[in-house]
């Protein structure tokens, strides 16, 4: 019996099956301390790599992090150029540790605007992660609106006449993850900021004014703590 109190929560199932993170304030993160707004995202990355190990240490079946927006191309060209250094630089990593971390990457979000070396990686890092059965879901150049249009054209490729609410689920990019549980967002605004809309129906929000490179193993917790006093009644009573 004591063997099993110590067991992580992982073996003993977490309540919150699919959550995921607006990751937001980099660039306020990076202005209190008179930085530039890409020494925050440098912290940032380290921030997601904690949170995603502790994700899978509590036994998350699916973590989903919202990394670059449909919108986000508008930013100044040398922020979006520091973004893209940083992620091919993850994606090395990430190719390097994809035995050690264990987990399934898939990647939200058309990957046409990427170069095509980005493009590669993030396609053999799906590849190869694929029998991995805990998810990492990687919103890059991702909307939600978007991501609808996207399951509406190939729903309508399939030549379907007629579709149900699963018919439209599965056309997501989100497709192989469990049912959305609770979104948190980070940075202290209130709002969704067009992150997965859809899935967004019945999820659990949580707000926090925490910026992004200050979240870290003890705020996942809290959030899961948080999320275990909710009533959740799905329209009923
Ligand atoms: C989130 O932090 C990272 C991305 C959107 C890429 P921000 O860069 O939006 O940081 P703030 O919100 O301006 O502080
Ligand atoms: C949302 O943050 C997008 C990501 C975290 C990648 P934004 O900073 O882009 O959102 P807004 O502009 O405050 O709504
Ligand atoms: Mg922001």
């Amino acid at each position: 019996m004591a063997d099993q109190k110590q067991k992580p929560q992982a073996e003993t199932g977490c309540p919150v099956k699919h959550i995921a993170f607006i990751m937001d304030g980099n660039g306020r993160w990076a202005k209190k301390r008179g930085m530039p707004r890409e020494y925050g995202h440098k912290f940032g990355a380290e921030a997601f790599k904690k949170v995603m190990r502790r994700c899978s240490e509590l036994g998350i079946e699916a973590a989903t992090f919202y990394v670059f927006s449909t919108e986000n191309w508008k930013r100044p060209q040398k922020e979006v150029d520091s973004i893209m250094k940083l992620l091919d630089e993850y994606l090395d990593e990430c190719q390097r540790e994809l035995e050690k971390n264990d987990v399934r990457f898939i990647f939200l979000g058309s990957k046409d605007p990427f170069p095509p070396s980005l493009r590669r990686k993030m396609e053999q890092i799906e590849e190869r992660s694929r029998h991995s059965k805990k998810i990492v879901n990687m919103a890059l150049n991702y909307g939600g609106r978007d991501e609808i249009v996207y399951a509406a054209n190939r729903l309508l490729k399939c030549g379907k006449s007629k579709i149900t609410e699963a018919d439209f689920s599965s056309a997501l990019y989100t497709s192989e993850s469990p049912e959305l549980d609770m979104i948190v967002r980070t940075g202290g605004d209130l709002r969704i900021s067009n992150f997965l809309l859809w899935q967004a129906a019945y999820a659990e929000l949580y707000f926090t004014d925490k910026l992004w490179p200050d979240f870290k193993e003890k705020d996942v917790d809290e959030a899961v703590e948080n999320f275990k006093n909710r009533k959740r009644r799905f329209g009923g009573v």
